[in-house]
């Protein structure tokens, strides 16, 4: 479980410019080809990824395939892969083999700025906000991603500069009404409560339009009460189009708004389906209870 944690400008950038791991050998990165499944309702295909660190197996020869406009679970036990599979789905880790495509392209290999561009959006398991920006301001970061202006252009402060601040303020706002805490726009965001941080991380990563949202943990650390409104605002995300990948230690949470579910452990895949075909599924009642599969 996470801690409420805001991180500095001086961690966030370190975060932003950890590079991209190099476990892969070379050739492993699969080219840019449309398959037949991506030609359907498949948004996003994870194909046999596995992820070293070291002696580290994080991920060992994953496979699941999201589909457009479901809300899918990420789920296992402490260490089982879950971040990194963001991870790796979002630029910051290379997969040491296998493939992953989103909307049919290759997204292996390629920068994080680019993942973000061509339509997923995260949020991380320990809160990163600019702690001395205002909420308005740090989702106006998030919707800078899409801004055209030139280095040039915003230095003199051409008229595109001044339309597309303005376009972006905007929509920022709109996003922080979205998500419940419009009324904080002017605060900086040390102050919101851990609460109103989480959301606002979520408008942020929704600024960047994206077509498939990861959420880390969006609801650790809230009590029930909170967890029933987060519940109500992921189903309000998917119910504008986006695609939403749920990670949550949470069962109930879990189980009471994904579609589908994938379960973690060790690395491996050990379960895959709905909600109830997951629960009754020996191998993760096991994994839970911490048994072997026989006495479970
Ligand atoms: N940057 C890294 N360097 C080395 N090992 C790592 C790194 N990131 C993750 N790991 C290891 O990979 C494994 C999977 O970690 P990961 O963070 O993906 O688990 P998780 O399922 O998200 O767990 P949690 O529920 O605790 O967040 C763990 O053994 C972890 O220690
Ligand atoms: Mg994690």
């Amino acid at each position: 479980m996470s801690e409420p944690h805001i991180e500095t400008p001086e961690e966030l950038d370190r975060a932003n410019e950890r590079p991209v791991d190099e476990p892969a050998p070379s050739g492993s990165a699969p080219e840019s080809r449309p398959t037949p499944e991506a030609a359907g309702d498949v948004l996003l295909e994870m194909d046999d990824v596995t992820l070293r660190f070291g002696g580290v197996v994080a991920l060992d020869g994953v496979s699941f395939a999201l589909r457009k406009g479901e809300i899918f679970g990420l789920i296992g036990p402490n260490g089982a892969g879950k971040t990194t599979c963001f991870n790796a789905m979002t630029g910051v880790y290379r997969p040491t083999s296998g493939a992953i495509r989103f909307q049919g392209q290759s997204i292996v290999g390629k920068k994080k700025h680019e993942i973000t561009r061509s339509g997923i959006g995260r949020t991380f398991q320990n809160v990163r906000l600019f702690p001395e920006m205002t909420a308005l301001e740090n989702v106006m970061v998030g919707a800078d991603a899409h801004f055209k202006t030139s280095v040039l252009g915003a230095l003199f402060r051409l008229p595109r500069f001044w339309r597309e601040e303005r376009e972006g303020r905007e929509k920022s706002l709109e996003l922080l009404r979205f998500v419940g805490i419009e009324h904080r726009a002017g605060e900086v965001s040390r102050n919101l409560s851990y609460g109103e941080q989480r959301r606002l991380e979520i408008a942020r990563a929704l600024a960047t339009n994206p077509t498939l949202l990861c959420l880390d943990e969006p609801a650790a650390g809230f009590n029930p009460a909170e967890k029933e409104d987060l519940l109500n605002l992921i189903r309000k995300i998917r119910d504008t189009g986006v695609t939403v990948l749920l990670i949550e230690h949470d069962m109930r949470l879990v189980m009471g708004v994904t579609d589908r579910i994938v379960v973690l452990e060790f690395g491996k895949k050990i379960a895959e389906g709905t909600p109830a075909e997951v629960r009754e599924n020996p191998a993760v009642i096991a994994a839970y209870l911490g048994v072997p599969t026989d006495a479970a």
